[in-house]
């Protein structure tokens, strides 16, 4: 495994097990694979329903609690409860941390974030910096932000978030977010790495992705994971697959050339599922 370091210190795998829509049974024997695998990050939200399905598989030793980051986010009806729209609640932020944590049944949650751009981004991006204060979490961040809400947060709360978790893959590579994260020293964590509904057959089916494959003697999944990590961004991966739980993580024994990363981005058609948040 390779990682990605906070300027906090905090060792981020630049691989994670990605979680959505897998609950109950589905979920466990998953989580049972990935443990096995090695998977160190779990990335989980609220709004998924299954933090307490991980929750079971730590307190049965599925997963090793001091061996793992679990990532967990707060959602807008979270946050803003049926009354979204009256006046926030400002414990809120902290009453969703404590629900997630009594739900995974852990004493703290290790990276926590906003799940989407809402009205009161500002209010609870301060209520998540006042829990990674109290060292509550290790990491805090937002997700399926662009760089407009990104800016607004950082003229309203003066600091960047730490993290910012994004769809990106082929059809959807996000360049300009991605450098504009960089340059501010925001990491990018991305999900969906094989995109939504046809895109993923269509990606899995490209033939110069295949080519690149047989040239490295590795699947296609292999090859866009590896296109991730070698810009130097987190990826949360999902499968119930056991073979291909194991294979997600072995990339890290071979680079893609700078053709072949070009090539994959140019596959690029801004087709993101994550843009309705935006
Ligand atoms: N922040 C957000 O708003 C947000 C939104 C969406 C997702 N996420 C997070 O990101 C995680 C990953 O995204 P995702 O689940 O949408 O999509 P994904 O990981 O890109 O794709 C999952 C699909 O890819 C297949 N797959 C996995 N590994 C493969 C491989 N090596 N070769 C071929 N197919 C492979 C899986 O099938 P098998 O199971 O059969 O292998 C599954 O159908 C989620 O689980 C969730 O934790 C976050």
């Amino acid at each position: 495994m390779e990682y990605k370091v906070l300027p906090n210190q905090l060792k981020i795998p630049m691989i994670g097990m990605g979680t959505y829509p897998l609950k109950g049974r589905h979920l466990i024997d998953a989580l049972k694979f990935a443990g096995s695998a090695g998977y160190e990050l779990y990335d989980t939200a609220h709004m998924y329903g299954n933090e307490g399905d991980i929750g079971f598989a730590i307190q049965n030793n599925i997963l090793d609690r001091n061996k793992i980051l679990i990532t967990s986010k707060i959602c807008a009806t979270q946050y803003l409860g049926h009354r979204r729209y009256l006046h926030l609640d400002k414990q809120s932020v902290s009453r969703a941390y404590k629900n997630s944590c009594k739900l995974l049944g852990v004493d703290s949650i290790d990276i926590f974030l906003l799940h989407s751009p809402f009205k009161y981004n500002t209010k609870a991006y301060q209520e998540l910096i006042s829990l990674y204060d109290k060292g509550k979490v290790k990491a805090i961040g937002v997700s399926n932000f662009n760089q407009e809400q990104l800016d607004t947060l950082y003229k309203e709360v003066g600091g960047i978030p730490m993290i910012n978790q994004i769809e990106i893959h082929p059809y959807n590579t996000m360049e300009d977010i991605i450098q504009y994260c960089n340059d501010r020293g925001i990491v990018v964590e991305a999900y969906s790495p094989f995109g939504r509904g046809n895109i993923l057959p269509e990606i899995m089916n490209n033939e110069t992705l295949i080519q690149f494959a047989q040239q490295h003697n590795k699947s296609v999944g292999q090859i866009i994971l590896r296109w991730l990590v070698q810009q130097d961004i987190i990826t949360v991966v999902r499968s119930s697959n056991p073979k291909r739980i194991q294979e997600n993580l072995e990339i890290f024994d071979f680079s893609l050339t700078d053709e072949q990363m070009k090539y994959i981005s140019s596959l690029n058609q801004n087709k993101g599922y994550g843009k309705h948040f935006q």
